[in-house]
């Protein structure tokens, strides 16, 4: 049987801390959010596991929508300069928002699609991501929620891929450094 468990360097977030992890973020936001209506907005194709974990840890009135972004550069650093491949469905003018993202990198993918958004004039928006690597940054933009700061390592697992695969590896990896330097 195929084991993508033998791509790995090691793990680095392992699916009980990152379920733990998630559970105190659904906590937290659901009380920054009492009482309002918020749009929880999923970036896909990364996000697609943390949003669905996400959205169920938290207890506020919400809507669900998807936004499908592609980020031009090489399959492990973007250039920031975004293509949307599928819009959100619903408004947002006047609505509190939530984007819920994979990872925060050089930060240009989100930094990028805030302005995009702030452009319709939300009531508010805010930032999610599972995992930040500070050190990586390339604009002043920082997520509002933050599951785990990582080191500066290319990562892949619950939803991160690598050219497209391991995004339904259960945890989240390191992958040996000869699998991209082939
Ligand atoms: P940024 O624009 O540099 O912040 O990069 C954001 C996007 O790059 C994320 O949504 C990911 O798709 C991708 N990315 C950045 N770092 C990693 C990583 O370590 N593993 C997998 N994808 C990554
Ligand atoms: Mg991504």
């Amino acid at each position: 049987m195929t084991d993508l468990n033998k791509d790995m360097e090691r793990v680095l977030l392992s699916k009980e801390r990152i379920a733990a992890r998630i559970a105190e973020m659904g906590k937290q936001i659901s009380e920054d959010y009492d009482g309002k209506d918020v749009v929880v907005l999923c970036i896909l194709k990364g996000a697609v596991h943390f949003f669905s974990d996400l959205t169920r840890a938290m207890t506020c009135r919400m809507e669900m929508d998807f936004m499908s972004i592609s980020s031009y550069g090489n399959s492990r650093q973007t250039s920031g300069v975004v293509r949307i491949m599928k819009d959100i469905d619903v408004g947002i003018t006047g609505r509190h928002v939530l984007i819920v993202e994979d990872i925060m990198d050089s930060g240009l993918t989100l930094n990028y699609l805030t302005m995009l958004l702030q452009a319709r004039e939300p009531a508010s928006l805010r930032i999610a991501c599972l995992l930040d690597k500070p050190e990586r940054r390339e604009c002043a933009i920082s997520p509002d929620y933050v599951g785990f700061i990582i080191p500066n390592e290319f990562v892949v697992g619950y939803g991160l891929d690598f050219e497209g695969f391991y995004r339904n590896v259960p945890y989240v990896g390191v992958v040996k450094p000869e699998m991209y330097q082939k």
